[in-house]
């Protein structure tokens, strides 16, 4: 078996007094893409936050690439190799797609600008055009090039396909098969169960802030009862 690259286990998050995350266990290895479910409001993206450093305060234990990382600040954590694509995207509106990217671009990153724009002919064709101008698939492609050209070792990928039209959904299930055959790891929150079997390697389903099922597509598939339990209509 491939070397684990993440371990999160009995992390727990909280948002002031609202104690959110109540004892996350979540496993990456080298070369993985595990895919997290849940309905709205499960704990997804506070997971997401929670592993990059973005949560005010969070126990437990978390080790990425041999290193504890809980506690450390999100930009250490970014360097170190664990790159978020958050929920709603966040890249610059005012600035162009070449700024966005050459804002992240980390020198010695095995993505480099010029690879995200052969990745994204899409994206070339409007380096000068601001982020807040372009399409929700072009503003998701840049999103995800901004995170790749800071050199991740695992990418986190919020809700990438949210919104987006059958076309780009297609073309982002492809992307992260082709990042995945490159050797890159993933933890991708999606409410598509069909993305999820297309892609992923292992499936999480978290329900009030705990990894309540763990499996792969095809037991999912056929759990009808868990499906019911743990998920909304949309993703079940
Ligand atoms: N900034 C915050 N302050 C306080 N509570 C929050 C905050 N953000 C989220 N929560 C609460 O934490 C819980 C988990 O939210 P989270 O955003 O992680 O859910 P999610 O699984 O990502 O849902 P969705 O599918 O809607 O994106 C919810 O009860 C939510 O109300
Ligand atoms: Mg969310």
């Amino acid at each position: 078996m491939s070397a684990l690259l993440l371990e999160a286990k009995g992390l727990n998050g909280w948002y002031g007094k609202s104690h959110i995350l109540q004892g996350v266990d979540i496993t990456i290895r080298d070369g993985e893409l595990v895919a997290l479910l849940g309905r709205n409001g499960a704990g997804k993206t506070t997971t997401m936050r929670a592993l990059t450093g973005l949560l005010p305060r969070i126990e437990g234990s978390l080790v990425f690439d041999g290193r504890d990382i809980l506690g450390r600040p999100t930009h250490e954590i970014a360097r170190s190799g664990l790159s978020l694509v958050p929920e709603h995207r966040g890249i610059f509106g005012s600035l162009t797609v070449e700024e966005n990217l050459n804002l992240a671009a980390r020198s010695g990153a095995r993505w480099s600008v010029a690879n995200v724009f052969e990745m994204f002919p899409a994206l070339a064709g409007r380096r000068k055009t601001p982020g807040g101008k372009l399409s929700g698939g072009e503003q998701q492609m840049l999103s995800i090039g901004r995170a790749l050209v800071t050199g991740p070792k695992v990418l986190l990928l919020d809700e990438p396909t949210e919104g987006l039209a059958p076309v780009i959904v297609d073309r982002l299930v492809e992307l992260m098969g082709e990042l995945k055959a490159l050797g890159l790891s993933m933890l991708l929150v999606e409410q598509s169960l069909d993305v999820c079997m297309a892609v992923a390697d292992r499936l999480l389903i978290i329900d009030g802030g705990t990894i309540v099922w763990e499996g792969d597509g095809e037991a999912l598939a056929a759990a009808a009862d868990i499906r019911d339990r743990h998920l909304t209509l949309e993703n079940a």
